[in-house]
């Protein structure tokens, strides 16, 4: 076998490795306890989701009372193997509607399961036709797949909150809409987010790795967010900030590639700063629109990476302090959020 053709195998078991990786019911109450005024009459999409074992399905059944759900759509993607060695059809993929009484001991009753025509794929023109009676997309989706599933949303103009990975703040066009605010991130972030339920064959490895008192095997990879065009409190808190820069400008070396100085950890952004700054990427699970403007993302003005006496620290955010210092010192006796 090729070396290239070695990597396309790795790429494609990494890919499917994560794909696999199923939302615990604790994370999904944790935040999804912050949004509940959002879903009140609203027809919800779960669209990468077995009812069966999903527990996205498992969270909106079982509250849907509470939220005053007027329908809760989930749908399950079924992959269609062919090839050379294998060239039996797969069943179909499916989905359920649920108004508040289609189930049977908290499971879809199997008589009001609706077959699609194809594999359920929330690309396909069936899994779209639910989507446009929807009003809220709440799921995983597949690693592998986000930029296509967040641009769907887009497309369709759907209110969404997805769990993705940290990495996706990078993504150009993630990164495009949580500048233009609108997108941004939900309340827990890396550790916030606790495990993922692995299939059987996913080998465990590590101290971030363990078996539940169910037998489930979890996995913690610490590396994910949520990412949400719905509003929380949290991004209308300031972040508090204690750091001065004019006295300590030796912690605040400034680019070579730009007129700003860079700032290796959110809690020292320096309250009398008014020029630009580039933060980490963490920020964003703090930022505040009315406090911070975003700039741009990791790049200077030779559109090569920010780079500090020729290094490059880790992708950069370049933000600018919106507020007056008088204005913040005030706000921070008001409000305040922990820092990470
Ligand atoms: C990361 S898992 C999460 C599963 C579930 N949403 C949860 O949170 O427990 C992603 C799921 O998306 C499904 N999937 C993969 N490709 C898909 C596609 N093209 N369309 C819809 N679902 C897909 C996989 O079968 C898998 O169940």
């Amino acid at each position: 076998m090729t070396r290239n053709a070695t990597n396309e195998l790795l790429q494609k078991a990494k890919k499917s490795k994560s794909d696999e990786f199923y939302t615990q019911l604790s994370d999904i109450e944790s935040e999804l306890q912050h949004y509940k005024i959002h879903f009140e009459n609203k027809v919800v999409y779960c669209n990468c989701d077995d009812p069966r074992i999903s527990n996205f399905f498992n969270y909106f059944a079982s509250n849907f009372k509470e939220l005053s759900l007027k329908k809760l759509i989930t749908a399950c993607y079924r992959e269609q193997v062919r090839d050379l060695f294998n060239t039996e059809e797969d069943e179909n993929g499916f989905f359920f509607e649920y108004t508040g009484t289609e189930c049977e001991k908290n499971k879809p009753s199997s008589t009001n399961i609706v077959y699609f025509n194809g594999d359920g794929d929330f690309r396909s023109s069936e899994s779209i036709e639910l989507l446009k009676q929807s009003d809220i997309v709440v799921t995983n989706p597949p690693f592998s797949l986000f930029r296509e599933f967040v641009a769907q949303l887009v497309k369709y103009d759907k209110k969404f909150l997805i769990i993705g990975n940290i990495n996706a703040i990078t993504y150009k066009e993630i990164f495009k809409l949580i500048k233009e605010n609108k997108a941004w991130l939900g309340i827990n972030f890396g550790r916030g987010i606790s495990g993922f339920v692995v299939p059987e064959h996913y080998e465990l490895y590590g101290t971030e790795a363990r078996i539940d008192s169910l037998g489930n095997r979890i996995v913690s990879p610490n590396n994910c967010l949520w990412l949400t065009n719905l509003d929380t409190y949290k991004r209308h808190e300031d972040i508090a900030l204690t750091k001065r820069y004019f006295g300590n400008e030796d912690e605040y070396p400034k680019y070579d590639n730009y007129d700003g100085i860079n700032i290796n950890k959110t809690q020292d952004i320096p309250i009398d700063y008014k020029g630009y700054m580039g933060v980490p990427i963490t920020f964003l699970h703090k930022f505040n629109p009315d406090q911070f403007e975003i700039i741009k993302f990791r790049k200077g003005n030779d559109d090569k990476d920010l780079s500090v006496n020729g290094k490059c620290p880790y992708f950069r955010i370049l933000i600018k302090n919106k507020r007056s210092a008088s204005s913040q010192s005030l706000n921070r006796s008001n409000k305040s959020s922990t820092i990470y």
